[in-house]
């Protein structure tokens, strides 16, 4: 297959360093061979995150949409004006488009989703709502079974950036936007991510999928984040709440919702917890119940991770005609256990008499087991203490090896007990 990029940025140039690296496993999954040959870019000079090694540069898109010898074009220039004409010459050559454009599928989706059907091929855009969470497919896959009754989600990964300080720091608004914009985090017009424009665009891209509506970016009410003071972060916590800046589309008696504005949520719920520039989006079915979607937002490799996504699914489709994936499993080399690397916690019940603690750590040295930190209680009327251990990374056999002989020690009251601890980073 060959693909022609539009745009070799930030997103484009992760395209290709994900297709690079990953390679071979997209092989396994595709059974095609997938090749970027054309790229446009809009200046020669500037510096690129990718090789552009074996890509033929352009300054002139038409020439990738109007090339016969390109199956598959990647819109990756953003914007709602040539961004669409070159969709629309694109898929008239009945090429497939992938985009990760959210105001062009927001604004002109229902227009060129008909196109893409009048001309019998796929206009994908998974990387166009929360990065690199594939949202969009778990709607049309996963969940497919089910009636959505919510998508509640945190789709501007700069406006809980910006919420974010502001709760946990104290920090001053227009301080953090400033921070945002210089992690490139924000858009071009930073007022999209503020006033809510981006997350109101994201949300009619949700709702179409979730309830089969149209694209009715119109429809959405918004209100940004920008009149949130401190008063209202110091209220809201002591009351037990956070605030986040939520996308919301309902479906309640035939009728269809959708609202983006700053919301107090419980403490409690997952949602309230998710800071910084992560996103997370929740849906509610009406089997399933609630179900909640987390990850990067925005970046090169994350929102290329949705791109190729929905490029392995042209392919699946319109080459290899299996959608279910199941075509290549392997035999692979398992590790033996005894070889898992983990970090550990280990509490003891001990006599608490000199010389118990530098036992152990001469046992813990025997068998490469650096230590972490160590806490002691002293509980007991006999004089026995309560004492955990967390390890750095050590072997499983390392490990318990190490408490085997501990366990020997005159000074240990009751059977070692040994629990992972896992960071999850
Ligand atoms: N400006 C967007 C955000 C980028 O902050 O989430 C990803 O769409």
């Amino acid at each position: 297959m060959n693909i022609g990029i539009l745009g070799l940025g930030t997103v484009g140039g992760g395209v290709v360093n994900v297709l690079t690296k990953n390679q071979a496993e997209i092989m396994r999954r595709t059974g095609a061979q997938i090749q970027i040959t054309h790229a446009a870019i809009r200046d020669i000079k500037q510096s690129r995150i990718c090789s552009t090694d074996g890509i033929q540069l352009t300054q002139d898109p038409f020439e990738i949409v109007n090339n016969d010898s390109i199956d598959i074009v990647l819109e990756l220039i953003g914007g709602t004006t040539l961004a669409k004409e070159l969709v629309e010459v694109a898929i008239k050559n009945g090429k497939h488009v992938i985009t990760a454009n959210k105001a062009l599928i927001a604004i002109h989706g229902n227009e060129l989703l008909t196109l893409a059907k009048d001309n019998n091929t796929h206009l994908l855009f998974e990387a166009s709502v929360a990065g690199g969470i594939p949202i969009l497919k778990s709607l049309e896959q996963g969940l497919s079974a089910n009636q959505i009754e919510m998508v509640a989600g945190i789709i501007n990964g700069t406006g809980n950036f910006i919420l974010s300080e502001m709760c946990d720091k104290s920090r001053d608004f227009d301080n953090v936007l400033k921070e945002a914009q210089e992690l490139g985090y924000a858009e071009a017009d930073p007022t999209f991510d503020v006033e809510g424009i981006d997350a109101a665009h994201k949300l009619t891209i949700l709702s179409a999928i979730a309830f089969g509506c149209e694209l009715q970016f119109d429809k959405v009410s918004t209100e940004g984040i920008s009149e949130i003071s401190d008063e209202d972060m110091i209220f809201a916590t002591e009351l037990g709440y956070s605030i986040k800046h939520l996308g919301i589309a309902k479906k309640l008696d035939g009728k269809i919702q959708m609202r983006v504005h700053p919301t107090l949520i419980p403490k409690t719920k997952l949602l309230a917890n998710v800071n910084g520039v992560m996103n997370a989006v929740l849906v509610k079915g009406n089997a399933v119940g609630p179900t909640l979607y987390y990850g990067a937002g925005a970046g090169d490799e994350a929102t290329a991770s949705a791109v190729i996504a929905d490029l392995i699914d042209v392919i699946k489709n319109t080459v290899s005609n299996d959608t279910l994936g199941w075509h290549s499993l392997k035999a692979m080399p398992y590790q033996n256990q005894d070889d898992i690397e983990s970090i550990f916690y280990l509490r003891l019940l001990a006599a608490d008499k000199p010389g118990v603690l530098a036992d152990i750590t001469a046992i813990f040295v025997n068998n490469n087991i650096s230590v972490e930190a160590v806490m002691q209680k002293q509980i007991d009327e006999q004089d026995n203490a309560h004492i955990a251990i967390i390890t750095n990374q050590v072997k499983t056999s390392d490990i318990n090896t190490a408490a085997a002989e501990i366990q020997k020690h005159s000074s240990i009251q009751e059977k070692i007990k040994i629990i992972h601890v896992e960071t999850l980073d």
